[in-house]
């Protein structure tokens, strides 16, 4: 099998992307610290328990595997944390991944795939966005991706280094197999949130109803984490057959607000999600919907989850399944 180093390949979107990959032929070697992973989470291929700054382990990673290419995940993704610490974002996010990009230059390995966001857009100027919008982001985390980004680009200009840049939207639902999913700690995203409100757990804090929106509520593309591991493989695939770097949106292009979430995740479960009203948090933009059409038309990648019920469906499978664990 070809293998293929996986930074963060103990995370969410890492751990759904390792096994798309292993099931197309690669063997996907996880490299991650677990500070924010789960080693239940890595079934798909080795595990490395390192860090991104531990140069001698990274070196002897890609010295006994001899990559093919690296797909970055690692990395750390709570926006409000990224606002009250940046070092804290700036040192895990950028310095950490020149690290790697070093251990990578000196190892002779010279593609890889980068989980950048939409973050990086900060407030868009338009309903929907290309790649081709502004990259203005209002907070340390998308700075943080932005950085990178830009990092890419120089060492690919001076080393050679192929990069795709993937700007995932906002990641959603679980493995549609029930084998993996989200579970972060702690817990920001809106659709868990909404499901463990609807079974007990604490309500739902709806930051905002004033939103230049149709509801006054914050409107956001949910993609299905399955839709992003594939993704991840065309790209691949993409550099792996002499493609040159590149950035692409990857987002459903439709958009839900926080009001049509709840109502989809009680639709789902059956049950209430109780919830409460709270202010709007800084830098929160009305509306962030992708145009992905750049990923469809150039490396072949297409939605496959396109309705927010069908996402929700999987995300409560996992939700269930792990509540009763
Ligand atoms: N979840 C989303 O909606 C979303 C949206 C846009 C971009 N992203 C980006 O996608 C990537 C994956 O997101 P996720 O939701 O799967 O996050 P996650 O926290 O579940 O996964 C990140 C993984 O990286 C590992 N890690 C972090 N710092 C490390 C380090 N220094 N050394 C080794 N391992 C380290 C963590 O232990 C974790 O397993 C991140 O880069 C994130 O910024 C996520």
């Amino acid at each position: 099998m070809k293998p293929i180093v996986v930074t963060g390949g103990a995370g969410y979107i890492g751990s759904q992307t390792c096994k798309e990959l292993n099931r197309c032929g690669y063997l996907p070697v996880t490299v991650d610290n677990l500070v924010n992973g789960h080693q239940w989470a890595v079934k798909w291929g080795p595990f490395v328990n390192a860090d991104l700054s531990d140069t001698d382990k990274l070196l002897s990673v890609f010295k006994q595997y001899k990559p093919l290419a690296v797909i970055h995940f690692a990395a750390f993704a709570y926006v409000g944390e990224s606002i009250i610490d940046p070092g804290k974002y700036y040192l895990n996010n950028v310095a950490k991944t020149l690290n790697l990009l070093s251990v990578m230059k000196e190892s002779g390995c010279d593609r890889v795939i980068f989980s950048s966001s939409c973050a990086t857009y900060g407030n868009p100027e338009k309903s929907i966005i290309d790649e081709s919008h502004r990259q203005d982001p209002v907070n340390p985390y998308g700075r943080s991706k932005l950085m990178v980004e830009k990092i890419l680009g120089d060492f690919g200009q001076a080393y050679g280094l192929e990069s795709v840049i993937l700007r995932y939207f906002n990641a959603a639902g679980a493995d549609p197999e029930g084998d993996i999913g989200e579970v972060h700690d702690p817990e920001t995203h809106l659709i868990p949130l909404a499901l463990s409100a609807a079974t007990g757990g604490e309500p739902l804090k709806i930051f905002g109803t004033d939103y230049n929106t149709p509801d006054g509520t914050a409107i956001r593309d949910f993609i299905h984490v399955w839709d992003l591991s594939r993704a991840h493989c065309l790209a691949l695939e993409f550099l792996l057959d002499g493609g040159k770097g590149d950035s692409f949106n990857l987002g459903t292009g439709s958009g839900n607000s926080v009001l049509e979430v709840i109502r989809a995740v009680e639709r789902v479960s059956g049950r209430e999600v109780k919830k409460i009203f709270a202010e709007r948090r800084p830098g929160d933009p009305d509306m962030l919907v992708a145009s992905a059409e750049k990923a469809h038309k150039k490396l072949g990648w297409k939605c496959n989850f396109l309705h927010l019920d069908a996402i929700i469906e999987t995300a409560w499978k996992w939700h269930l399944k792990n509540l009763h664990q």
